[in-house]
């Protein structure tokens, strides 16, 4: 039994995960049970804070989410869910406990995310994200993580379908040649990710296809800690002013926002 199984084995990842009481999976992240430990440990998962608000924080608009490589799932569990979900991991243990656990607006399919999203027809509404296992390359211990790891050119394979793609698309990872060639054209952020446990952080990054002009979840706004709970307060201020506003008075505030969010817009006689 090779390290990944035993790992499976000795976290009995839906038998723990089981124990959690069904509920919208988005609960999930709030629970103290031994399910959320679970899913936090999950190797490469995206739950340490900071991470998860990084990378939901880029997320236009979308209608269609589409996370491949998934486990434990969790960005797919703490965005705000789009009307139809598409969540992607090849090993089956993943898979079962998603169909286990999914919400009803979400597909779970067992299966090589590079084919998937190679062979599927898209409209432009699509957000694909993906986690792929790290590239052996950048890793500083070389056993598997995973049951089913990702060779260099299963890596080049997926990035050649990801720049084809006719929809926005984000890429987590560690900074490499293969990647940095592959992913000239596109965005790339970087910050800073726990290994394992914190204080010993890496650097990972996030590399995307599009230009960023509205966010799909608004709570993550902000590039850090400090920023978002400023844009909170200041949300909460202003919603106290809005709320106890005649509604009329609100209603215009509402037409002068609406009128600097799309400026060249005509709005009445202003
Ligand atoms: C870095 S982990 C994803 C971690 C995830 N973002 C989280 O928060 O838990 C990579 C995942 O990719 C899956 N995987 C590996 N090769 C795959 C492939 N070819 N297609 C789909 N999933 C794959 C692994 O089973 C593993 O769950």
């Amino acid at each position: 039994m090779g390290w990944r199984d035993q790992w499976l084995v000795s976290l009995r990842l839906d038998r723990l995960l089981g124990e959690v009481p069904k509920g919208p999976i988005v609960s999930l992240a709030e629970s103290s049970g031994a399910g959320s430990a679970a899913l936090r440990d999950y190797p490469g998962s995206k739950a340490a804070d900071g991470v998860y608000h990084r990378i939901i924080g880029l997320m236009p608009p979308h209608e269609l989410y589409i996370e491949a490589f998934v486990g434990s799932g969790a960005i797919f569990r703490n965005k705000r869910p789009a009307k139809a979900s598409i969540i992607i991991d090849i090993d089956a243990d993943v898979a079962r406990y998603w169909r286990a656990h999914r919400p009803a607006s979400t597909t779970v399919i067992c299966g090589d995310a590079r084919s998937r999203l190679r062979d599927r027809t898209y409209t432009g509404r699509e957000l694909v994200y993906c986690d792929p296992p790290y590239p052996r390359s950048t890793r500083r211990w070389q056993f598997p993580l995973y049951r089913h790891e990702m060779t260099d050119k299963q890596h080049r394979e997926l990035l050649a379908t990801l720049k084809r793609l006719p929809c926005k698309v984000m890429i987590s990872g560690y900074r490499c040649a293969l990647y940095d060639r592959a992913l000239t054209a596109w965005h790339r952020i970087d910050y800073l990710a726990p290994i394992h446990r914190p204080p010993h952080f890496a650097v990972e990054s996030l590399w995307f296809n599009y230009q960023l002009e509205a966010l799909h979840d608004w709570r993550y706004l902000g590039n850090g800690f400090r920023e978002r709970e400023r844009i909170k307060r200041k949300q909460s201020r202003w919603r106290q002013r809005l709320s106890s506003m005649p509604a009329m008075e609100r209603l215009a505030m509402l037409d002068l926002l609406l009128e600097l969010a799309t400026p060249g817009t005509a709005r009445g006689s202003r």
